[in-house]
């Protein structure tokens, strides 16, 4: 009988805590909801988050195992830092953002295999530092790219096998990097051959920026439909989604995701954040406005409605987006803090630097 009662009381007593947990959850004033982004998005796509080795050892670990299912390492498979030699691999960081990834069950997408920025001095030059011919970059993408694709093959799903070699000019197609200067077009199509022959069951990604903008859109278009023509093995485009308060607008996300669909290959958000302050693409010098960086009632609001406009938009094309991955954790820390002014806080993401959940977050999973 006094087993009875205790017990009758202690379900009452639950009963109590979790109905309390929930009203504080859409309250948007805790962090305790059990149920994570993954959950709420389980019948809808993957949800990522770029993180550092050292973010896995610290509290955001918690946080990222409650609330995704997919890491992307956010600098450490790059090649600058996982190929800082010729002759020399740096695997200490990726290795361990990957066996936190295999430990908890998540998936690993990699990024990036090859790109313009934060490659390693020794890349496009050879000893005497004169710059090297189109035989011998090619040959050394191709080792860099079996070399990175077989150590995570099996552990990392998907790779931006290329990222952003579209131009930002207006008329202008490819970027103008050492990869296009010295090896021509061809070296795009190369990376994607690699990849697949070093893991064919790897699904390869195209990843660019401001795919929102209607000139370079239609650029990305063209790149990925002619690859695709060729027979080249790509499976899916990365658009980046480094969005802001003031873009993009539903009619541009939505015209943006329609034409991209088109193209009969998977789309995954590979990259988002949506800054507190209007969209700027370059890094420019510190003006005085740029002191207040306050995250004001206005900035929230604002930021909770593109969010909430967003991932309407993602819901609505579930049948292709296969994935939702988020450049960075919480507001301890964005690239944004540094980009395009230094030093100037910046406030993206879904969680605050408590880790609490903010409004926004509430926006995101309610529907
Ligand atoms: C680009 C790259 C990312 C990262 C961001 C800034 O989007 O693809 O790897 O460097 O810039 O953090």
């Amino acid at each position: 009988m006094i087993k009875k009662l205790f017990s009758a009381a202690g379900l009452l007593l639950l009963l109590s805590c979790s109905q309390s947990r929930q009203l504080q959850s859409t309250s948007g004033n805790t962090a305790s909801s059990e149920k994570g982004l993954k959950d709420y998005y389980a019948d809808y796509f993957t949800m990522g988050v770029a993180v550092s080795p050292r973010a896995l050892k610290t509290d955001e670990a918690a946080l990222v195992l409650q609330q995704f299912n997919s890491l992307t390492p956010e600098n450490a498979m790059k090649m600058g830092p996982i190929h800082p030699k010729e002759t020399e691999y740096n695997w200490a960081g990726a290795d361990s953002i990957v066996q936190f990834a295999q430990r908890n069950k998540l998936k690993v997408r990699g990024h990036t295999l090859c790109w313009h920025n934060q490659t390693p001095s020794w890349l496009f030059v050879d000893d005497k530092g004169n710059t090297v011919s189109k035989e011998v970059l090619l040959q050394r993408l191709k080792d860099h790219i079996f070399t990175v694709v077989n150590r995570y093959k099996g552990s990392v799903y998907a790779w931006d096998v290329v990222n952003e070699a579209i131009s930002d000019k207006p008329d202008e197609y490819l970027r103008p990097s050492q990869w296009l200067k010295i090896c021509g077009e061809e070296y795009i199509a190369k990376a994607f051959q690699w990849a697949h022959e070093a893991d064919p069951n790897a699904v390869l990604f195209y990843n660019d920026y401001n795919e929102i903008s209607p000139v370079k859109r239609e650029k990305i278009y063209r790149l990925v439909k002619s690859l695709k023509d060729a027979g080249v093995p790509i499976h899916g485009i990365g658009l980046q989604g480094h969005w802001a308060v003031n873009e993009p607008s539903r009619e541009q996300l939505e015209s943006t995701l329609q034409r991209f669909a088109g193209l009969g290959l998977k789309l995954q958000i590979t990259e988002l954040d949506i800054s507190v302050y209007p969209k700027e693409h370059d890094a420019r010098e510190r003006r005085p406005e740029d002191a207040n960086t306050a995250f004001t009632a206005e900035r929230e609001q604002q930021q909770l409605e593109k969010y909430k406009m967003a991932f309407e938009l993602f819901r609505k094309y579930k049948k292709v987006i296969s994935g939702v991955t988020f450049w960075n954790i919480s507001e301890r820390y964005s690239w944004l803090d540094n980009f395009p002014v230094k030093n100037r806080k910046d406030y993206p993401l879904l969680f605050d630097k408590d880790l609490k959940p903010k409004k926004a977050y509430w926006e995101v999973v309610k529907w």
